[in-house]
């Protein structure tokens, strides 16, 4: 029988204990949940209603703003830009994982314009990061009103930006499909490059979506992938091409693992095929905006007056569909 083995992102980081846990709302601690008894959903080496206590009942750090310094900016598509941002060492080593992604905005607005945007790649020996952002809003223009070697504030670490992130820590000497399109090729790139570490055999689906060219060509050279380029969507549902190689994927190429990083209509329609035939992992597109808990700009409700904060929430991509609710 399938059921839902739930994690907290922040569980057992300096981040946890958290304002969640604070106001009786964490993730994972049941007594946390104003329970009387311990029966904690998954236990990530420490006990967090003692962790709550030894620190007087007070969440702990919460994510910093850091002053950063633009490096680079190139434009590689209409409304799209790199920005390769000088940021401390300590920062830098915190976002190498799958799913890391960073708050940035202009030194001059207030936090109201921090804008949450996925690591593409760090550079551990340059303490430098790579993102990719679609010039879209308001947020995003007042980012690209900076050039070379301004600076701008940063805050971070953050990593849930990946859901089903155990699923990728286990792929090893597997057989991987990925699947990226349009922006979702940024935060497909360290999913892409843990599963080559982990010697997988990988197969990349390609979309370039609304842009002519591929921005992620340099690092398909660094992780050597079988790429198909092929269009994932059709008048808003997924195309014939991808449900036909999917199912090639699984039943004749011993696929065993299957991510998606693109819109959630893709996710669902891709999970929906799968049918649990394989293990997934997705790009998490919720709407972030204080990244820790606290605003519920994230919140998505489900059957049961079920809600989930995917900011903090580790789930599989096929319980952040099922029993959803829109109101
Ligand atoms: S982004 Fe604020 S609660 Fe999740």
């Amino acid at each position: 029988m399938n059921y839902e083995i739930i994690d907290c992102i922040d569980a057992g980081t300096k981040f946890c204990p958290c304002h969640l846990a604070e106001s009786n709302e964490c993730i994972l601690c049941s007594q946390l949940q104003g329970e009387s008894f311990c029966d904690c959903k998954n236990w990530k080496g420490t006990c967090i209603f003692q962790e709550l206590n030894w620190n007087n009942n007070k969440a702990t750090t919460e994510r910093e703003n850091y002053v950063a310094v633009i490096v680079k900016k190139n434009l590689i598509a209409k409304g799209l830009i790199k920005f390769v941002i000088k940021i401390s060492h300590e920062l830098c080593k915190q976002l190498i994982k799958p799913g890391s992604y960073i708050f940035m905005r202009c030194l001059k607005t207030s936090p109201y314009f921090d804008v949450p945007i996925s690591v593409m790649e760090c550079d551990l020996e340059k303490d430098t990061v790579s993102v990719i952002i679609e010039i879209e809003g308001i947020k995003t223009k007042k980012i690209n009103d900076l050039n070379e070697k301004d600076s701008l504030v940063v805050r971070g670490p953050f990593w849930n930006g990946v859901l089903g992130l155990k699923n990728i820590n286990r792929c090893v000497d597997k057989n991987v499909l990925l699947i990226a399109r349009g922006i979702g090729q940024a935060p497909v790139i360290p999913v892409l490059k843990k599963l080559h570490n982990l010697n997988n055999n990988i197969q990349l689906v390609l979309d370039k979506g609304k842009y002519k060219d591929s921005f992620i060509q340099d690092y398909l050279k660094k992780y050597p992938c079988n790429v198909i380029e092929i269009n994932t969507m059709d008048e808003g549902k997924m195309s014939s091409d991808l449900v036909t190689l999917l199912k090639d994927s699984i039943e004749n190429r011993s696929i065993e693992h299957v991510h998606c990083s693109g819109p959630d209509v893709l996710i669902q329609e891709v999970i929906r095929e799968i049918n649990s035939r394989t293990t997934t992992s997705c790009c998490n597109n919720a709407k972030m905006c204080c990244g820790q808990g606290i605003c519920g700009a994230c919140t998505t409700r489900f059957e049961g007056h079920v809600v989930k904060r995917l900011c903090k929430l580790q789930t599989d991509p096929e319980y952040i569909f099922e029993g959803r609710r829109l109101i």
